[in-house]
């Protein structure tokens, strides 16, 4: 039997593999990691009607004189919100008094599990700056197509809990006035967040 083919198949292989990765790799810049480039000019943010972990009903408008740092996830997600909402903390630590011009809100994408307790007891453990935001699925959906965020459903189980959520992880700088400053990297330790931050708050 000649090698020939095989080769032939290898080397085709090896392109699928490489279109993938690539496909792949465009995917997760776009939808999960969108840069600076990708967002600028974008129209981010906008009006949102949510309720708090106290139970209360806020709107984006309650916000205002304060920057807003927005970060959409979930209570139950096992590894990049805690992550993330930790290396928040350390940031706004860092930033000092700068840290008392900036609101910092944690939007559920999972309001089925995510009341306004859970989200309370959550928030809590990480700083008691961090405001965690929960609401109707509608309410949810409304602040999560303004900020261009992507989440979905990921079934683990055949029960109605068996559930894990897919989610975009990019940290949202908005101005006092409510409108859309710049993303910020969720991936980065405190220290490199609270650089980025405290250049573009005054
Ligand atoms: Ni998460």
């Amino acid at each position: 039997m000649s090698t020939r083919p095989r080769v032939r198949l290898a080397i085709a292989a090896t392109l699928i593999v490489v279109l993938l990765a690539g496909a792949g790799v465009t995917l997760w810049v776009t939808v999960f990691q969108p840069n600076a480039a990708v967002l600028a000019g974008a129209s981010i943010g906008g009006p949102f009607t949510l309720t708090d972990s106290a139970g209360k009903t806020v709107t984006d408008r309650d916000f205002r004189g304060k920057f807003m740092l927005v970060y959409f996830g979930y209570t139950f997600c096992p590894d990049v919100c805690p992550t993330t909402l930790n290396q928040v903390a350390v940031a706004l630590d860092k930033l000092g008094a700068k840290a008392d011009r900036i609101q910092p809100l944690f939007v559920t994408v999972d309001p089925r599990r995510d009341t306004p307790e859970a989200m309370r007891q959550y928030t809590a453990a990480f700083t008691p700056r961090l405001l965690g935001l929960t609401g109707t699925p509608e309410q949810i959906a409304v602040v999560a197509k303004a900020y261009r965020v992507y989440y979905a459903e990921h079934r683990t189980g055949p029960g109605p809990l068996d559930y894990t959520m897919d989610h975009s992880s990019i940290l949202y700088l908005m101005s006092p006035d409510g409108t859309f400053v710049a993303p910020i990297r969720a991936d980065e330790d405190g220290a490199a967040m609270a650089a980025d931050i405290g250049k573009l708050v005054d």
